[in-house]
């Protein structure tokens, strides 16, 4: 791995952009791969998150490590897991816009070391932070955008599904365009 990730892997623990780092227990970096070509973004850390320092721990994660199974997909094996927001807002409010704009930094450094072929967006605070500031994730999960080179989509939020279990057939759908997705873009993800 470049020797800037490790760095900022470090920095990243003793950041004050913002006031998050008043509540933290830990910053959130993001788990998987380094070598996959496929990156999923959430929101921010939850308080297992915040507990455990990794991404996606608790029942959202765990639904989330179901719908990626169904498509070969593994965060110990081919694929990076990070969020928009590093750190745990209290309450599990939304990250404000000045606390986004405080972290992005740390994602656009990860994105250019990661060099993704494929992003998908988890949720609305991803989406519209990542494709397009007007992104509707109920009339828009599944589509694809191209932008700069990188294949990137917009899905439900695992905590979403959890909350509306109807939309999970939709969500899964969204997952099997993604395994098209890496199929035609970057089949060498499957052989890691
Ligand atoms: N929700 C997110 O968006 N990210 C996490 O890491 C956990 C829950």
């Amino acid at each position: 791995m470049e020797q800037g990730w490790e760095q900022m892997k470090d920095s990243l623990q003793r950041c004050e952009r913002c006031g998050l780092c008043r509540t933290r227990t830990q910053a959130v970096w993001g788990v998987g791969n380094p070598r996959t070509k496929v990156l999923l973004i959430g929101e921010a850390p939850g308080r297992m998150e915040d507990e455990q320092g990794e991404p996606f721990v608790g029942r959202s994660g765990q639904l989330l490590d179901k719908m990626l199974a169904v498509v070969d997909l593994d965060r110990k094996k081919n694929i990076y897991i990070t969020n928009i927001v590093k750190c745990r807002p209290p309450e599990n409010r939304d990250p404000s816009p000045e606390e986004i704009a405080a972290c992005l930094d740390y994602l656009r450094e990860q994105t250019r070391i990661l060099s993704p072929k494929i992003i998908v967006c988890l949720g609305r605070v991803s989406a519209t932070r990542i494709i397009d500031p007007a992104f509707k994730v109920t009339q828009e999960h599944g589509r694809w955008v191209e932008k700069g080179g990188i294949h990137m989509m917009g899905t439900f939020h695992p905590a979403a599904l959890l909350r509306s279990p109807a939309n999970k057939p939709a969500a899964l759908e969204d997952f099997l365009g993604l395994r098209d997705k890496i199929r035609q873009l970057c089949p060498e993800v499957y052989e890691l």
